[in-house]
């Protein structure tokens, strides 16, 4: 197979600029609606991509948690490689691929904690065999083998039962968008992609980008 050939074209759907909301989060409502809607799998399933101090970027998968005009909300672990990394620099970027819509999203912000009230009420909606792995497992941390991990999680469901509460290093998340990126594919390879740039007060700017 020549991977180089591997094409497809986007036929579906158009964005106009007459047709957008006026503000991202209810247009980003619209497209995330229409992809649970549509029963497409893990529709909340995106990228995160952090920078280290020395400029590095990483990129890994997290599940969007919750979203509204203050941002859109993960969570994770608060001693792991992406949280070293938004401590060092707290700005990241989100990014949602919707295939069998033919959508991107592309958020990018400041990042913020959430309060320890929301990660709690988080944390207590969670099954248990979650809770227990959170607090079992140090994220990004290197372990020996397998069997270390799995003995830790042993050791938390004989210590803690059902009453796995959030430990302090977990809990989640929210970038605070400063722009929103829309992304429609189209024939031809002609996209369409509307850019929200945050200008301040809860104000947006629209602009077109060429594909
Ligand atoms: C579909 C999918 C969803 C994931 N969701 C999360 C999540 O919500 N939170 C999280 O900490 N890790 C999640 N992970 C695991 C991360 O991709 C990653 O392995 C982990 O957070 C450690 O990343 P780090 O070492 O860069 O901090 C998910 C992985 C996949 C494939």
């Amino acid at each position: 197979m020549d991977i180089a050939q591997l094409r497809q074209e986007y036929m579906r759907e158009r964005l106009d600029e007459s047709a957008v909301a006026h503000d991202p989060f209810t247009q980003f409502r619209a497209w995330f609606d229409e992809a649970v809607k549509g029963g497409l799998p893990m529709v909340n399933a995106m990228t995160l991509a952090t920078v280290s101090s020395t400029g590095q970027p990483s990129a890994r998968m997290v599940l969007l948690k919750g979203f509204d005009a203050r941002g859109f909300v993960f969570y994770t672990d608060y001693q792991s490689r992406k949280a070293r990394e938004l401590a060092a620099n707290p700005h990241a970027a989100l990014l949602l691929y919707w295939i069998e819509l033919e959508r991107e999203v592309r958020i990018e912000g400041r990042v913020e904690k959430t309060t320890d009230a929301e990660s709690n009420d988080y944390f207590a909606s969670r099954p248990l065999g979650s809770r227990l792995a959170a607090i079992a497992s140090s994220q990004s941390e290197v372990l020996s083998d397998r069997s270390v991990l799995e003995a830790r999680y042993a050791d938390v469901e004989k210590r803690y039962g059902q009453s796995a509460t959030r430990p302090s290093n977990w809990g989640g998340y929210r970038v605070v968008p400063e722009a929103i990126e829309f992304w429609q594919g189209r024939p031809n390879r002609l996209h369409d992609r509307l850019l929200y740039e945050n200008t301040g007060g809860g104000a947006w700017k629209i602009v077109r980008l060429a594909p």
